[in-house]
């Protein structure tokens, strides 16, 4: 689907799309594929598209971003994301230090900062990432994982809980050229 953004036409087609009953709604730029349930208090960007997908008050979403079944219950999600089914990002919690955990019998606080997410990020299948985590740029969380701590720039994390399983490319070299073609096209977007 995101492939669909990178090509000249792929705004055109997604407007036939949307004609023909293929996409069932765009609010302000952001293409609805199937039932998704979000906040008016979303903020968006350009070029975006959610598919089956929960978004909370508050979250915002950067342009290009694809979001397949999946819960964004809180965060700053970056530009050109991936972020596939069943991912859970930024859930409240309860606080385990106060006498009770429900909200019902004791107000459990404001709780930690909501998750941010870099560009360039892909969230495989069901991982989740908690709230207070930074994702670097570029990196890529593996289907499963569970993201307890921050996440570097351009490296790969899976596991419960998440840890470097290898760095997204093989040298220095690599990545900087990485860097430099994502800038250049975050640039031209
Ligand atoms: C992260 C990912 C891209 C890595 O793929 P890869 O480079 O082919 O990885 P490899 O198979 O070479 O595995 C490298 C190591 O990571 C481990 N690993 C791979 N996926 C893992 C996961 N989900 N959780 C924990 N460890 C994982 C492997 O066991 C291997 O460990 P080892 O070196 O000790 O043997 C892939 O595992 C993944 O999670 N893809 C997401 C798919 C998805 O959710 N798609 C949704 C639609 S977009």
């Amino acid at each position: 689907m995101t492939r669909l953004l990178l090509n000249p036409l792929g705004i055109l087609r997604l407007k036939i799309w949307r004609f023909l009953g293929f996409i069932k709604a765009s609010y302000s730029g952001v293409w609805i594929v199937e039932g998704a349930k979000f906040s008016p208090k979303v903020s968006w960007g350009k070029k975006v598209i959610i598919r089956n997908s929960e978004i909370a008050s508050g979250v915002s979403i950067g342009d290009g971003t694809y979001i397949s079944s999946a819960n964004i219950a809180s965060g700053r999600i970056g530009r050109y994301c991936s972020i596939a089914t069943g991912v859970l990002i930024g859930p409240s919690e309860h606080d385990y230090r106060l006498p009770v955990t429900s909200p019902h019998l004791l107000d459990q606080g404001p709780g930690k900062e909501p998750p941010v997410i870099g560009d360039d990020v892909w969230i495989g299948a069901n991982a989740v990432v908690f709230r207070g985590i930074a994702v670097g740029t570029g990196a890529v969380i593996a289907t499963g994982a569970v993201v307890t701590r921050n996440v570097p720039p351009y490296v790969i994390v899976g596991g419960v809980p998440a840890k470097v399983i290898k760095d997204r490319f093989g040298s220095e070299e690599e990545r900087a050229k990485a860097e430099a073609f994502l800038m250049e096209k975050l640039a031209r977007s």
